[in-house]
């Protein structure tokens, strides 16, 4: 269901109506995905030719299982990931997001990345619901969960395997959450309170599959909450949306704002 060539081609009404509801917000969440960082150069999940999910398998590479039965496989697979992420700057959908703030009394961002790209854009309350790549913890979180892990201080030898936990030996692992492990219980209690008390949510670049991320745009629009979506392809939130922005964020995001900032001249107090 992508539309190849809507690149930038959203027309100006439905820029504006999106501006409109945008402005009138009083309590916005933008909820992002894989797909807001794919102009940064971060590849997506499920994008048919180059999503990840296209080449590797989630279940060796993204479960505790994998890691138990390969460990190094699923820390060298990170450690590529964190090289590509290392090297990726925020694109213009990232940065008009954190332009928001400037126009709206309130935005919280929940994003399912691990890439860390909108606190680098200036967004000043993420919710990383689905952990940091940046961070470690123990596989055993031997002091609690999470028992995080400072790997810059540690000496291992990488052809082993991943670092060892300082405290009980077990190995490190990225501070991501997996397949078959539940949210942080405060990161998903706040995810799901921001749902509820949302007047807009603006959903960006996620393909709407992934539990319980997946439920927050239903709970947000059975509490009132008006739904704009911004995807190139339609997803299952697609039917919910009162504004569907079919586009790459990078484009689409920068006109929003404009239009935001136009009509807002004056400023709202
Ligand atoms: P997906 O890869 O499932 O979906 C990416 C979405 O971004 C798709 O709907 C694309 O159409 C859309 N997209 C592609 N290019 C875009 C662009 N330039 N601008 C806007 N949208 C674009 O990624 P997520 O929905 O984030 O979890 O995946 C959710 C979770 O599944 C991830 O956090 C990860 C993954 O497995 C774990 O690793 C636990």
């Amino acid at each position: 269901m992508s539309n190849p060539g809507q690149a930038g081609g959203v027309s100006p009404e439905r820029v504006r109506a999106a501006a409109d509801a945008l402005r009138a917000s009083c309590c916005l969440v933008v909820l992002t995905g894989a797909g807001v960082s794919k102009e940064s150069g971060i590849p997506t999940f499920r994008d048919a030719l180059d999503g990840l999910w296209a080449q590797y398998d989630p279940a060796l590479l993204a479960t505790p299982r994998g890691f138990r039965r390969d460990p190094r496989l699923v820390w060298d697979w990170y450690q590529y990931r964190r090289t590509l992420i290392a090297q990726a700057q925020p694109n213009p959908g990232h940065l008009a997001i954190a332009a928001l703030e400037r126009h709206l009394p309130r935005v919280v961002v929940i994003t399912q990345n691990i890439d860390g790209l909108h606190v680098q854009a200036g967004s000043s309350d993420v919710l990383p619901v689905h952990g940091d790549i940046r961070l470690n913890k123990c596989f055993a979180n031997c002091q609690g969960d999470p028992t995080l892990v400072d790997i810059s201080a540690l000496e291992w030898d990488a052809e082993a395997g991943p670092p060892r936990c300082p405290h009980c030996g077990a190995y490190v692992r990225p501070a991501v959450v997996w397949f078959e492990e539940t949210l942080p219980p405060d990161a998903s209690d706040r995810a799901f309170a921001l749902a509820r008390a949302a007047d807009v949510m603006l959903v960006v670049g996620t393909s709407g599959v992934v539990q319980p991320v997946a439920s927050l745009p239903f709970l947000a629009h059975e509490h009132g909450a008006t739904i704009i979506e911004i995807n190139p392809s339609r997803t299952p939130i697609t039917r919910l949306a009162d504004w569907f922005l079919d586009g790459p964020a990078g484009v689409v995001l920068p006109q929003v704002v404009a239009a935001l900032a136009e009509e807002g001249e004056g400023g709202h107090a």
